[in-house]
């Protein structure tokens, strides 16, 4: 049975999509079987991983995977190990199917139950055929987000150095408490990632401690600098990129510390 890994932060530009598409790749090379979800109507994740525009996933994308209640049918082949469920603009118009029936097509299809627990009810479709679930969600506490922290045992919360993401973290971490409570996976936070950091300036190293102080058992030891090659990735994908080691370096620290909390 897999185990689902949310990440997240209601904070925009803060490393969740790059994490989650380097997380998913590192997975699968060490032999895992990876589902990652894109739960961001952006589509990052799912460009970053299928090397093709999102809007070449409208109308078989995850979106649909849920409001058809059929997953398997929207799963993309990326690599061996590797599958992806896409995502499009079309994604932003998941509240307004929760609450009024009506797709986007004009299509009516109502549901009932829990609004909060609909991806995790579909995912337990596919929970078998995966180890792990990597879901990337947008930078809003959206119903996008609140169904991914509950179909999650984990949540990895990106920390980007700054006062905005600071004062984000507490009630992200509310969100993710109410999921635990409302939620069937005994959601909890697997640990705080320090990404984009600019280990040159002073507020940033001052965030650094700050959040060291402030979540002690959470915060990874690995620090994501801010390096070129990393930022490049949204260019250059995963496949026939000459400087995919240096972007990978420091993840695969971050990688062996997220494997041995998942272990424990
Ligand atoms: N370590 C890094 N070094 C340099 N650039 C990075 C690094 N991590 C991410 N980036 C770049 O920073 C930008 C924001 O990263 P990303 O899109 O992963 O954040 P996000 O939290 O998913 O954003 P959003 O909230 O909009 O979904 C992207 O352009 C990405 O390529
Ligand atoms: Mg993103």
């Amino acid at each position: 049975m897999a185990i689902t890994i949310t990440m997240g932060i209601q904070k925009g530009g803060c490393g969740k999509s790059t994490t989650s598409g380097i997380l998913s790749y590192l997975l699968k090379e060490d032999g895992y079987r990876v589902l990652s979800i894109d739960m961001d109507s952006q589509g990052n994740l799912t460009e970053l991983l299928s090397e093709q525009p999102s809007n070449e996933f409208i109308g078989k994308s995850v979106l649909e995977g849920i409001q058809q209640n059929d997953i398997k049918h929207y799963i993309v082949r990326i690599s061996e190990n590797l599958d992806l469920l896409p995502a499009n603009n079309f994604l932003a118009t998941l509240p307004r199917w929760i609450y009024t029936g009506k797709t986007y097509t004009g299509e009516t299809i109502q549901f009932s139950g829990n609004p909060s627990l609909i991806l995790d009810n579909v995912l337990d479709q596919v929970r078998d055929d995966y180890d792990f679930i990597i879901i990337d969600t947008p930078p809003s506490l959206s119903e996008q987000t609140t169904n991914a922290l509950c179909a999650s045992e984990y949540v990895v919360v990106l920390f980007e150095s700054s006062n905005w993401c600071y004062s984000a973290i507490p009630n992200f971490i509310d969100s993710v408490n109410s999921a635990n409570e409302f939620g069937k996976r005994e959601t909890k936070v697997l640990g705080i990632l320090r990404t984009l950091n600019d280990v040159r300036r002073n507020d940033a190293k001052a965030f650094n401690e700050m959040i060291e102080e402030d979540y002690p058992n959470e915060i990874f030891q690995t620090v994501i600098t801010r390096k070129a090659p990393v930022g490049r990735l949204s260019l250059f994908g995963f496949n026939e990129n000459a400087e995919l080691k240096q972007a990978l370096d420091q993840y695969r620290n971050f990688y062996k510390e997220l494997i041995q909390r998942v272990k424990n």
